[in-house]
């Protein structure tokens, strides 16, 4: 599946298009429809079972995502979060440095300095494309988006660039609510805002993007997760300036260096990418980032990519960061409040492991990955839990009878499922729509199930989306088969140390 075809799915079927559309859309900025906004909720209740529910001390939050600027000068984010970026001096168009780079084939890396990209622009005498103007020097550029609060618009804000800050300007509140142990987890849901110069490639680089992170907040000395719960498991990696390979879990921690801590969570997301979402082996691995390429806060730093064809292989759509103490050491100096804690009689200032993920891009990723075309037909199949409906019901005949037992069955099952209804077009066709939103199940009410002479009264045909297979179910049983098919219960998969 190539990009545009996704973007013209995504719009014909509700799923996403870009915001104020009707106006010419904004670059970067997109909106959920209906079906979109369904699948993005799933996804992220999944996520949210999976990596916090399941563990006794990690919760959800909900912080703002306006912050004033103590905290983000504090966080190293006002001067720290730039873009490299070069202008033309005739028409002022500007660019991503890499970007620009990359368009023309030549590789950056992601820490490149102003410094050595002029001198990769002067080697590879590179014009602007649009007229072929002379480029200014590069410039480090800050991509946050800055507010002007108050009556006079004096008070400089910022719209929060990472989910991240609201979990640390939290800690310490919520450490002292809480039980008072570590490790303590606290996620955020929510969005974060990025002044990205080339937005593109549908929802890859976008100005307005949710995140789904948790940031689990530990004693470096005292957290020893059980590694023995992933056995041997093996993920696919490429360490720094290494090749891509497949490394069990043990030998990532007693032959590479990886922490216990880092490796145990690389199996946590190898489990939920491969085990529960179902994304083939070699279509997931971790990329880890050294030297300069490494965000400026981070220790350890492991992108989590997938091979998503529309975006021509492998990309980025989550991370794992071990961040040290660097978050609560400078908003510790930034604030005067001392984060470190007592931890019976230890005092400890915790470090912080990031698990972070764009959620966007992961819907993305879904379609792309499970977007499939059969002959004529085309079918989404995506996990049952994260569909956006989880049944459909079609009359199969214009009959008022048979109208009225849809209509019945539809109220049955509306308060816990969603579920779609279709009277409009040939039977054919209200399959290939449910198709095209990977609806797992239709139901249909026929003749038969209305018959009360047909040994197949009051049953219905229920049709798989997968397998195009039909079975015919009594409605009473209607209710515990969507149940048990479309469920998701992460303790299936994780078993908490
Ligand atoms: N919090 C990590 C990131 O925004 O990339």
């Amino acid at each position: 599946m190539n990009i545009d075809d996704l973007l013209a799915l995504a719009k014909r079927r509700g799923f996403f298009w870009q915001a104020a559309e009707i106006y010419g859309g904004i670059s970067g900025i997109y909106d959920y429809g209906h079906v979109g906004a369904l699948m993005k909720r799933r996804w992220e209740s999944a996520w949210l079972s999976f990596f916090v529910d399941t563990h006794p001390d990690y919760y959800l939050i909900e912080g703002s995502t306006v912050l004033s600027e103590k905290p983000l000068v504090a966080s190293g984010h006002a001067e720290r979060f730039n873009d490299i970026i070069v202008g033309c001096s005739k028409c002022h168009t500007f660019y991503r440095a890499d970007v620009l780079l990359h368009d023309l084939g030549i590789d950056v890396s992601e820490g490149a300095t102003p410094q050595e990209i002029d001198d990769m622009v002067k080697k590879n005498n590179i014009k602007c494309p649009k007229d072929k103007g002379p480029l200014q020097p590069s410039k480090a550029f800050n991509m946050m988006l800055d507010l002007h609060l108050g009556p006079e618009r004096t008070d400089r804000g910022y719209l929060r660039p990472e989910t991240a800050q609201s979990a640390y300007l939290n800690f310490f509140r919520e450490f002292n609510i809480l039980r008072k142990t570590l490790p303590m987890g606290l996620a955020v849901i929510g969005r974060a805002y990025r002044n990205e110069i080339s937005p593109r490639q549908g929802l890859y680089r976008m100005r307005e993007l949710t995140q789904a992170e948790l940031q689990i907040f530990f004693d470096p000395e005292s957290w020893e997760p059980n590694l023995s719960e992933f056995g041997k498991r093996s993920v696919n990696v490429v360490l720094y300036e290494k090749k891509q390979d497949r490394i069990s879990i043990k030998d990532l921690v007693e032959k590479h260096n990886i922490p216990k801590f880092y490796a145990y969570h690389m199996a946590l997301i190898d489990v939920f990418y491969r085990d529960v979402i179902g994304i083939p082996e070699e279509k997931i691995r971790f990329f880890e980032k050294g030297g300069n390429e490494k965000a400026f806060y981070n220790k350890v730093h492991m992108d989590i990519e997938a091979d998503i064809e529309s975006w021509g292989g492998f990309k980025e759509v989550g991370g794992l960061h071990y961040r040290g103490d660097y978050d609560l050491t400078s908003h510790s100096k930034g604030s005067g409040q001392d984060m470190s804690v007592l931890v019976g009689e230890k005092k400890v200032l915790p470090n912080v492991l990031e698990l972070s993920f764009g959620v966007d891009r992961n819907i993305w990723m879904l379609i792309d990955v499970f977007f499939k075309k059969e002959g004529e037909r085309t079918v989404l199949s995506i996990p049952n839990f994260i569909a956006p409906y989880q049944a459909a019901i079609f009359p199969l005949q214009k009959d008022d009878t048979i109208y009225n037992m849809v209509d019945s069955i539809y109220k049955r099952l509306r308060p816990y499922f969603k579920i779609g209804l279709d009277e409009s077009g040939s039977i054919g066709r209200r399959y290939a729509r449910m198709d095209e939103i990977g609806t797992p199940f239709c139901i249909t009410v026929d003749y038969d199930s209305i018959s009360r002479e047909s040994d197949k009264f009051d049953t219905v045909t229920v049709r798989s989306r997968d397998d195009k297979k039909q079975v015919r179910l009594k409605i009473d049983e209607l209710d515990s088969f969507l149940k048990k098919n479309t469920a998701f219960n992460a303790h299936d998969y994780v078993k908490f140390y």
